[in-house]
């Protein structure tokens, strides 16, 4: 089992040899390795049991060091930088010779994003490659928001993990493609659409469908518990014993004897985003027979919570 730890300068040895090092982020923690070394990306994808048809982000520590592996950075990256990077968003911006194709997956673009938490900043500054990391789940698995959750499940994978407490955001990063003629929404995440447009001054295409994804990453089948979940209005005909609710703010009413995790009983769409992958993974070791799903505000970070309720929804076992 992996060293956990705050130790940037071991991760960054171990980075430096082609191993592989779990990082926090304040969306969630990540699986790194050299981006510039293909052979340590490859390790990436078979511990995550992910297909190679799915792109990575690469992490910098700033937009200086994002320029270096862009072919063109448009005017709008920095427009957005300025106001959120650090920041939970990702830029998928023109690539050059730098990246490996198994890192873009044969694209000619690259997803690149500065990731906002200190520990993980320090160790980019540390090195002199970015570092390539996707969520340090297996393929398809609800993504981990402390250091234990990437113990409990990549332990085995990683050198070390470097342990910068719970995640904050909660959520994946928000991907914005502006490598096209008008930018696109790929995958809603921690920061909000609303947040985006008033920046940008416009309404923005968003284009998370899952057949035939841009960002593969959002096939319907993603941050799946093995619990089957079902929104609360939709119910099956015969309901078993075991039930519990996944609620926002209020318990479910109809259901005093089932279990409840109710997300942020103060109603914060924050809170609730930064505990919703450690309550799903509560949820799975409880196992109850099956979870009713409030369905959050379509606002803020409702949406992106929707998003991710609404693959695990689809996709219980
Ligand atoms: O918050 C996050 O973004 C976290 C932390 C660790 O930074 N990372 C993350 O990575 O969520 P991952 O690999 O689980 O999801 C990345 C998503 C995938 O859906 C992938 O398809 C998409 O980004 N993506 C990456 N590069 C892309 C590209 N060049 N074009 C389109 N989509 C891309
Ligand atoms: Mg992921």
């Amino acid at each position: 089992m992996a060293n956990t730890g705050t130790d940037e300068a071991l991760a960054a040895q171990h980075l430096r040899s082609g191993k592989l090092v779990g990082i926090p982020t304040e969306t969630v923690y990540g699986l790194a390795a050299n981006a510039l070394d293909p052979i340590a990306v490859a390790r990436i994808f078979e511990a995550k049991n992910r297909p190679a048809f799915d792109p990575l982000i690469v992490h910098v520590a700033n937009m200086a060091e994002a320029q270096k592996y862009c072919s063109h950075m448009p005017d709008l990256a920095f427009q957005l930088a300025e106001k959120f990077s650090p920041g939970p968003l990702t830029y998928i911006l023109p690539k050059n010779q730098l990246i490996p194709d198994l890192v873009s997956s044969g694209h000619s673009t690259v997803g690149i994003r500065i990731p906002n938490h200190p520990l993980t900043l320090a160790l980019l500054q540390q090195l002199d490659f970015p570092l390539a990391a996707p969520s340090a789940n297996p393929f398809g698995y609800v993504s981990p928001t402390t250091a234990q959750h990437v113990l409990d499940q990549l332990g085995k994978a990683v050198a070390y993990v470097l342990d910068g407490g719970p995640c904050e955001v909660g959520l994946e990063s928000t991907i914005i493609d502006l490598s096209g003629d008008q930018p696109r929404v790929l995958r809603l995440g921690g920061l909000s659409l609303e947040e985006l447009e008033a920046t940008l001054g416009q309404k923005l295409a968003v284009q998370t469908s899952s057949s035939n994804p841009k960002a593969p990453g959002m096939l319907v089948k993603h941050y799946a518990p093995n619990v089957v979940l079902r929104w609360e209005n939709d119910l099956p005909e015969q309901l078993p014993q075991n039930i519990g609710c996944l609620r926002f703010s209020a318990p479910h009413a109809a259901f005093t004897t089932g279990r409840q995790w109710v997300l942020s009983p103060n109603g914060s769409l924050a809170e609730a985003a930064s505990r919703l992958f450690a309550v799903l993974r509560e949820i799975d070791q409880a196992k109850p027979d099956l979870v009713l799903v409030e369905r959050f505000p379509e606002t803020g970070l409702g949406r992106a919570i929707n998003d991710r309720l609404k693959r695990a929804v689809q996709s219980g076992a």
